[in-house]
């Protein structure tokens, strides 16, 4: 199971959350190309304060709406009380009144454990905030090429959870200290101080930790995979090192049941800080997509290569590509910095350029198939020179990359691996007259070669996450 995405219902996606989909994204297509069965979920924070948050607000504005009213017995309505840009504005409206607001907090934290112990008129409106975001995610995921295979949440742990709590007491795992439940997780050899892992606070309520060890039994339950990837802000670690301890401490998991965390860095701008808007505000994703695509755009419509009906989607896979392949060459755990122009350029380490050797590729065996021949006869005769030798080499590389990749969970590896095969490939394109050969077995064993390598590359970027146009 590749646990990823992880974005808050009712929050709109913003950067932050980009890694994870884009890392998790990629970590789980190259478990299934080496034939592993890899399940995706999502995640979703679905059960926390923000919902109470926005529950507490909406009283305000609204507090005549049945929701509200304890003596109502009937159906709720069908329809959501608010739209998606509502509930946008209504969250971070709350969030800030809440931080100022030292009653207004306690009312929202009153509603949270109200809605978790199963509050009718609360209950429906949390469903009415699932089903509107989850859409909006939906179509923002998608755009990313992001596919989920669960849409589940925090909150689908919820009914493991007093079995679990018992479980842990009777077997003496957890213990009672100053009022909250605990399990000790720190060990002998531990060089810094790992606190114990709180199952419940001293009010009884549950915590992150909770609904992390609960989804294990879940997913034990439903799946019993060999392992669970996650795949998350590197700064939740030790909050990952205390629930992976305690559910092989308590024997939730195998001992062999691999939990592995992939933490990764922080995207930041070109100042060095937390990627922002110019400003200042919080990113969102959708309008960091559109600010790359319209860049795309500006390129390829300078190029002219491409009719104008198709610029538009062609920028759109190249955006992507450029926003994609930006963050997955770096290693994972690193911070990187996020440079449009950098990352946009059809030159150098970038998405945009492993595309144009792709488009490249293409568009010579299209002649080749427009003079009447099939591409895929021949055989690949030696290397004439040392930069064919060079790139025969660089393409036999292929399945001792994939493989160490994926048991590293490193997509960087696969991004500078195809980046050397483009250099490779580009060099022999320069040095050789592939079209106008005159010897003809040379010439079917070049486009042999050439064939192989666009299969490789397209192989490659797929397994990266995106796809390359007929033409840019
Ligand atoms: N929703 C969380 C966040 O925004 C990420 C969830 C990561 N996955 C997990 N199983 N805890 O920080």
């Amino acid at each position: 199971i590749v646990d990823y995405g992880g974005a808050n219902a009712a929050k709109p996606l913003h950067v932050g959350h980009l890694r994870s989909a884009i890392i998790g994204e990629s970590i789980k297509r190259m478990g299934r190309f080496l034939g592993h069965k890899v399940i995706g979920d999502v995640h979703l924070g679905d059960w926390g304060l923000q919902m109470g948050l926005i529950i507490t607000e909406l009283k305000k504005r609204s507090p005549e709406l049945v929701y509200f009213d304890d003596s109502f017995e009937g159906d709720y309505p069908e329809e959501a009380p608010f739209t998606v840009s509502e509930l946008e504005e209504i969250y971070p409206a709350a969030s800030a009144k809440s931080k100022e607001d030292e009653a207004y907090k306690n009312e929202a934290l009153e509603a949270t454990l109200q809605l978790q112990q199963g509050k009718r008129g609360y209950r429906a409106l949390w469903n009415h905030i699932m089903k509107v975001s989850v859409e909006d995610l939906k179509k923002n995921y998608s755009k990313l090429h992001v596919d989920f295979d669960l849409w589940m949440g925090e909150s689908d742990a919820d009914r493991y959870i007093p079995d679990m709590v018992d479980y842990l007491k009777k077997n003496n795992y957890a213990y009672v200290d100053q009022g909250a439940l605990v399990v000790d997780v720190k060990e002998e050899s531990d060089t810094k101080e790992i606190p114990p892992c709180m199952i419940l606070k001293s009010d009884g309520a549950s915590l992150y930790n909770t609904t992390d060890l609960a989804t294990i039994v879940q997913r034990e339950e439903d799946y019993h995979p060999d392992e669970i990837i996650y795949v998350v802000d590197k700064r939740q670690e030790l909050h990952f090192v205390q629930v992976f301890r305690c559910a092989k401490k308590a024997k939730m998991v195998e001992e062999k049941t691999a939990l592995s965390f992939v933490g990764f860095g922080t995207m930041n701008g070109k100042d060095g800080k937390p990627f922002k808007t110019r400003e200042g505000g919080v990113m969102r994703l959708e309008r960091l997509i559109a600010e790359i695509n319209d860049e795309m755009y500006k390129k390829i419509v300078e190029n002219r290569s491409v009719k104008d009906e198709n610029a538009q989607k062609t920028a759109e896979m190249v955006g992507l590509a450029a926003i994609k392949y930006g963050d997955l060459s770096n290693q994972a755990s690193k911070d990187y910095i996020f440079d449009v122009e950098r990352f946009t350029s059809f030159e150098g380490n970038t998405g945009p350029y492993i595309l144009y050797t792709i488009v490249r590729i293409k568009s010579i065996l299209e002649k080749y198939m427009q003079e009447g021949k099939n591409p895929n006869e021949g055989t690949i005769l030696e290397a004439v020179n040392d930069s064919e030798k060079n790139l025969m080499l660089e393409l036999s590389k292929f399945n001792s990359v994939i493989a160490p990749a994926f048991e590293e969970k490193a997509p960087h590896k696969i991004c500078s691996y195809i980046y050397d095969l483009a250099n490779a490939f580009n060099s022999f394109y320069h040095e050789t007259k592939i079209l106008s050969e005159s010897n003809e077995e040379q010439k079917k064993s070049w486009i042999r070669l050439l064939v192989l390598c666009r299969d490789v590359l397209e192989t490659c970027i797929d397994l990266l996450g995106f796809e390359a146009p007929e033409r840019m």
